[in-house]
């Protein structure tokens, strides 16, 4: 059994002022507390062209996304929190998984499916409006589990995300702290059952 299972947290919007991004961090301390080593990182940081087809033929994998994949393959967990568009996941964090989906010829190993396959994920979604999202994550659930990954079945949507993060980067609502940390022990236990 693997006593820490490392979780990488990301946020499907590179916005400054992200509402997905905030909730994101608000994600970490709830992680480690259920015993994850939790590394948050920005979309921003792995800046890939739109995909297509001959760029990939012509100048293979961008460097950050190889560095991308290699981040997911030592991992043993992922942690989405999604903004929703048009009721579905932003074109950022598709472009980033189809990028991190692709086999690299020189690192077969650690490229690919294989990036994802057998590991954890969680979904979260959050909007300033009353539905927190909650369209969005039947999506990128559908979308992790077809990249092999096992989608918990602990979600959280959090509306009215404008309010929802206090000033000390944590929900601002008892039950929703509640809600993250279930959600959070039952990501880590089921991260260290499948990566034992
Ligand atoms: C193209 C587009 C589509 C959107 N569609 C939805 C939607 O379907 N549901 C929703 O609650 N908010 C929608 N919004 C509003 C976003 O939830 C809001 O802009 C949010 O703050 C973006 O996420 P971020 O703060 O993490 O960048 C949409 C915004 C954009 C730009």
């Amino acid at each position: 059994m693997k006593e820490t299972p490392r979780i990488v947290v990301m946020a499907g919007s590179s916005r400054r002022d992200a509402l997905s991004r905030k909730l994101a961090a608000a994600c970490v301390a709830p992680l480690q507390a259920a015993g994850a080593e939790a590394r948050l990182i920005e979309l921003a940081d792995y800046p890939a062209p739109l995909y297509n087809g001959d760029l990939e033929a012509e100048f293979g994998l961008p460097p950050c996304i190889v560095e991308l994949q290699r981040t997911l393959y030592d991992s043993d967990g992922l942690l989405v929190v999604n903004p929703e568009y048009n009721g579905s996941i932003t074109p950022l964090l598709k472009n980033t998984l189809d990028w991190c989906s692709r086999p690299n010829a020189a690192d077969r190993t650690r490229s690919g499916g294989a990036v994802y396959a057998g590991r954890a994920a969680a979904v979260l979604g959050t909007s300033a409006g009353a539905l927190g999202g909650m369209r969005v994550l039947f999506h990128v659930r559908d979308i992790l589990g077809y990249l092999g990954m096992q989608v918990i079945p602990q979600q959280l949507a959090i509306a009215h995300a404008d309010r929802a993060i206090g000033d000390d980067g944590s929900l601002c609502d008892a039950a929703q702290r509640t809600a993250l940390d279930r959600l959070s022990a039952a990501l880590v236990d089921t991260a260290r059952r499948l990566r034992g």
